[in-house]
């Protein structure tokens, strides 16, 4: 069986890293049904911090093919991506195509392959924040109505599916591949820290979804909330590119008192918002598992506090991940002064937000995938006194 599993962005490439891992542990031993596994790189994500460095660290050495389609607007985007995955999958007619996460790579592979007639497995399905403004609402909806696997996460992916008619013996409810890395990694991360910040002592930011940093009012007035409650903890904030570009775009880097840090052993945060480069994985997860609270718009982000046990500040409307929410530590804040204050200062005052673990995220979501795959046996997940939607 020969596997293609697709990463392009950021967010992806902690989520095929362990299905990767899985594979190769079912493939040393069992001499039999080998996998051949091929990673695809799109190129979506091209800087070292945003996409090397995460190969290098999650140990999965380089990508066995790269499509280097770059930036563009998402119509670009999106066609360079398809036209590339087509000759790829002409060539090396995969039996199966795995695609991750709701970026723009993940919808482009997905339409190939399923007009090539090629199997498509999406992790993490069903996913729904019902905002269509957001392209990774559009990207998610389309992957999953082309997909033969569907991936869950969470009791609410499996229900959103069923309601879009979605036959259920596609959808498995598998737990969460991001915690799988997150688990395998944390000790690693702690252990490498380069920036040895006191605990507890800082609040972690990110940013860089286009309905916050794209209009200069709506990123401003988030700016100097944020600004105020940096008198009292100080912020770390790793910026995406696009956001950076936006800073200087906008002129803030005049108009804020940001401290400019540069990621390394010596970093020391000042009470105010400290502005850096991105960091890597290992780097991001242990100022994570450190920091006071984390404000951000990110959707792995979102979850990964809720393993921790990290509070978390969403500076969305809307969540597609809700039971960060119902289970875990996540609070949804907009971009509002007054709640990001509000929920900021609980927080501060020793009030923060306690969660439990979501159910399966278990650091074993990858190895049942790659059963599913292999045809083994599938134990639905039956949450207690709710009806089971998703079994085979
Ligand atoms: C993408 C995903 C988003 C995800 C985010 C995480 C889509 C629709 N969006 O958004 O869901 O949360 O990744 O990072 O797929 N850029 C660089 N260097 C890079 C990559 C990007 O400078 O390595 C700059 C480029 O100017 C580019 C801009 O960032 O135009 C945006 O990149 P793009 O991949 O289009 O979307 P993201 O905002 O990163």
């Amino acid at each position: 069986m020969k596997i293609f599993l697709v990463a392009g962005a950021r967010p992806n490439f902690m989520k095929i890293a362990p299905i990767v891992r899985a594979i190769n542990e079912k493939n040393r031993i069992n001499e039999i049904n080998q996998i051949d596994c091929k990673v695809v790189h799109t190129g979506q994500h091209y800087d070292y911090e945003m996409s090397q460095s995460f190969f290098d660290e999650l140990e999965m050495g380089r990508p066995d093919i790269f499509l280097g389609v770059g930036s563009g607007s998402h119509a670009v985007q999106t066609a360079r991506i398809m036209t590339a995955f087509e000759k790829v999958c002409l060539k090396e007619q995969p039996d199966i195509v795995v695609v991750v996460g709701d970026v723009n790579s993940t919808m482009s592979c997905a339409i190939v392959a399923a007009k090539l007639c090629i199997p498509v497995a999406h992790v993490e399905a069903g996913l729904r924040s019902f905002d269509r403004t957001m392209p990774e609402e559009i990207n998610r909806v389309v992957t999953d109505a082309l997909a033969d696997f569907l991936f869950t996460t969470e009791k609410s992916g499996n229900e959103n599916l069923i309601k879009e008619g979605i036959r259920p013996e596609k959808i498995f409810f598998v737990g969460n591949v991001m915690i799988d890395t997150l688990l395998k990694f944390k000790t690693k991360a702690n252990d490498n820290a380069r920036m040895k910040l006191d605990n507890k002592d800082y609040a972690l930011l990110t940013l860089h979804r286009p309905s916050n940093v794209d209009k200069e009012d709506v990123f401003k007035n988030i700016l100097n909330t944020l600004q105020e409650i940096s008198r009292d903890i100080p912020i770390l904030f790793p910026a995406h590119p696009r956001t950076q570009k936006q800073i200087k775009s906008f002129g803030f880097d005049r108009d804020f008192n940001f401290t400019e840090i540069t990621p390394g052993n010596a970093v020391s945060l000042k009470r105010t918002i400290n502005l850096s480069s991105p960091l890597s994985y290992l780097e991001f997860l242990n100022l994570m598992s450190k920091a006071k609270f984390v404000f951000t718009d990110s959707g792995g982000i979102q979850e990964e506090t809720t393993i921790l046990g990290i509070p978390c500040l969403t500076l969305r409307e809307n969540t597609e991940r809700p039971v960060t929410i119902e289970e875990g530590t996540n609070i949804l804040v907009g971009n509002n002064r007054t709640k990001i204050l509000e929920e900021s200062y609980k927080i501060l005052d020793g009030n923060g937000k306690k969660g439990k673990i979501p159910h399966l995220w278990d650091g074993k979501a990858s190895e049942r995938i790659v059963n599913i795959f292999l045809g083994r046996p599938y134990e639905p997940f039956q949450p207690k006194n709710e009806v089971n939607v998703g079994t085979i």
